[in-house]
């Protein structure tokens, strides 16, 4: 695995992210009040003219500006409630891999604006919307520039196979799965950890550099607990199973699955709250930690697919589909760069089958993360 294929899907066409990406919306508008909070606090402490705002790993949908309005009406509600004279502008960079869809995005934003007026019944001040294409592991803004990050649903991606699975021209320990499975090796899960742990640390460090002292930053990350691990369910069998199927029927190259491994880590608290107090640049402002359903059709509080059907509701394929629905969105260019785009098709009706069994035995598909709010020492 390459970090440059580490992206979602392109475009707006029926698999994109854009159209698949309702789980991590409603994860992101759980996040709502904790952004509340971290904004009025930095009011609380200064106010500037200009408020510099970092998206992170931002990928292309309505998910990349969901933020936006929400910054806008608490920054403007505290501004006046605390009658500080003039309503600041604001400048939000959009960052994300290079290979990202910003085109898409860029066409987007006209569109954007406009509704954000009529929605605000004409109470917008001036808003800049940018990119910023890099990986966030680099360095991609100038010291202490920005006031507030938000970054969702992306920290818990590796930048590459986890270092401690690779051997010596025997390519990685964990031939035949594409993540941590039942019949990986011990050293597997500690090789995950650890990577998660280098890039991490890299990602705080960067941000540390680049958000002024007082400046907030809330990310939102997969989670696990030490008896709790939901998304393995995903990782560990739904999207992994299939392709070890497919290896044996011959209908992929067993070498190119022995050499992929989905770079994905779901840390505990106490892992993600050792390398922040390690790192040193951030204190903790608020830690806490939800799931989200995957299984819309059953729960669909805001109505995002319009309206469900009786027959999508119980029938566990059709749900199956709407589970299976981002998970494909994000992995599916992984995927088709390292096992070919014309196993694709196959690959996620197995996945979907997967999905399907689990379904029907009356298990959940549900995702568990954390929200964090930290704070720049
Ligand atoms: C699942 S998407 C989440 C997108 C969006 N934030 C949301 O919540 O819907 C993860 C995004 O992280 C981006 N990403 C992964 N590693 C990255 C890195 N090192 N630098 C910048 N973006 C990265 C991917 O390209 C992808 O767009």
């Amino acid at each position: 695995m390459k970090i440059e294929n580490n992206h979602t899907a392109a475009g707006t066409d029926q698999d994109s992210y854009a159209r698949n990406s309702i789980i991590q919306a409603m994860s992101i508008s759980k996040e709502f009040p904790t952004i509340k909070e971290a904004l009025e606090r930095l009011y609380a402490t200064m106010q500037p003219k200009c408020i510099m705002v970092g998206e992170l790993g931002c990928a292309s949908g309505p998910n990349t500006l969901m933020v936006i309005p929400e910054v806008i009406d608490i920054t403007y509600k505290t501004y006046r409630a605390m009658n500080f004279q003039d309503i600041p502008e604001i400048s939000v960079f959009l960052n994300d891999l290079p290979a990202n869809d910003f085109n898409t995005i860029a066409l987007s934003l006209a569109s954007f604006h406009k509704k954000l007026d009529v929605d605000r019944k004409g109470d917008v001040g001036r808003c800049y919307v940018s990119a910023t294409p890099g990986s966030y592991l680099t360095r991609i803004f100038p010291d202490n520039f920005l006031h507030f990050v938000h970054c969702s649903q992306s920290a818990h991606w590796l930048s590459q196979v986890p270092k401690g699975l690779l051997t010596k021209g025997e390519g990685s320990i964990n031939k035949g799965n594409i993540y941590i499975a039942d019949t990986s090796p011990p050293e597997v899960h500690g090789a995950y950890r650890e990577q998660f742990e280098e890039d991490f640390t890299t990602f705080l460090k960067q941000r540390g550099e680049e958000i002024v002292t007082g400046g907030c930053m809330v990310i939102n990350l997969m989670a696990s607990t030490k008896s709790y691990r939901p998304q393995d369910y995903f990782m560990k069998q739904a999207l992994n199973i299939p392709f070890g199927d497919m290896a044996s029927e011959g209908l992929i190259d067993r070498k190119k699955l022995d050499e992929f491994e989905l770079a994905f880590y779901p840390p505990t608290t106490e892992e993600l709250m050792k390398v922040i107090v390690d790192e040193g640049s951030f204190h903790v402002q608020k830690h806490g930690i939800f799931t989200v359903d995957w299984d819309l059709p059953i729960k669909d509080p805001r109505n995002y697919y319009g309206k469900i059907s009786e027959a999508e509701k119980i029938d566990v394929n059709e749900r199956a589909k709407y589970v299976a629905a981002p998970l494909i969105a994000t992995t599916k260019y992984m995927m088709g760069t390292q096992f070919g785009e014309h196993v694709l098709d196959e690959y996620y009706a197995r996945v979907t089958k997967v999905l399907a069994d689990r379904l029907s035995s009356g298990r959940k598909c549900e995702s568990l993360h954390h929200s964090i709010s930290l704070i720049k020492i």
